[in-house]
């Protein structure tokens, strides 16, 4: 089996990353390629990609912010990212559908978690939708209830976990 390899996004994975985003989430709630492209240039340190014999399979990336929970404007544009704040958001845990469920995704998320601490933030922030809270209560995710959040027209829940 092939092992996943982890790395810091580039400039070049943007074409690829919008695909995965297209096929991990309707059109009303992901994020487009602009944002994406903002994302890359302004904070690549903490946007993740995931590549299996080179290709990319999966992705994680964030924003910083010292709000305790995410705010949707957060998904159209990084003017609310504060380098040195005390939280980080995630906007998306992805992984191409063709690989659910073999484990990548706790990959993604238990580096991601590990990158955060050592950059000394206090907690990490995300909303999800119902079916996956357990999900991330395994990692440890405490879940705070229905989020204020109204991206794509879904039903959200905060969930914050304290590093
Ligand atoms: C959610 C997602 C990232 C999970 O990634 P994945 O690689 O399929 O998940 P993993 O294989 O790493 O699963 C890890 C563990 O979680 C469990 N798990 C997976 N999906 C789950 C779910 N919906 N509810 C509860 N547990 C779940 C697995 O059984 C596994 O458990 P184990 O460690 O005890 O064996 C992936 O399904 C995805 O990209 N979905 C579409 C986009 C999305 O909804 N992203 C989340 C945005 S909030």
């Amino acid at each position: 089996m092939s092992k996943l390899n982890i790395r810091n996004v580039l400039p070049r994975d943007l074409d690829h990353i919008s695909q995965i985003e297209c096929l991990c989430f309707p059109a009303a709630e992901a994020d487009s390629k602009k944002v994406f492209k903002e994302r890359i240039a302004i904070f690549s340190e903490g946007f993740f990609i995931a590549e299996l014999d080179g290709e990319i399979i999966g992705l994680i990336n964030s924003g910083i912010t010292n709000d305790n929970n995410l705010k949707d404007n957060f998904f159209k544009t990084m003017d609310l990212h504060i380098p040195g704040a005390n939280n980080i958001v995630i906007f998306g845990l992805d992984v191409h559908p063709n690989y659910h469920g073999s484990g990548y995704g706790k990959e993604l998320m238990n580096h991601f978690i590990e990158y955060a601490r050592k950059s000394g933030r206090k907690k990490v922030l995300l909303t999800c939708k119902k079916h996956l809270i357990k999900y991330y209560e395994k990692f440890g995710y405490v879940n705070e209830g229905l989020s204020n959040s109204t991206h794509g027209g879904a039903t959200w829940y905060d969930m914050y976990l304290v590093l």
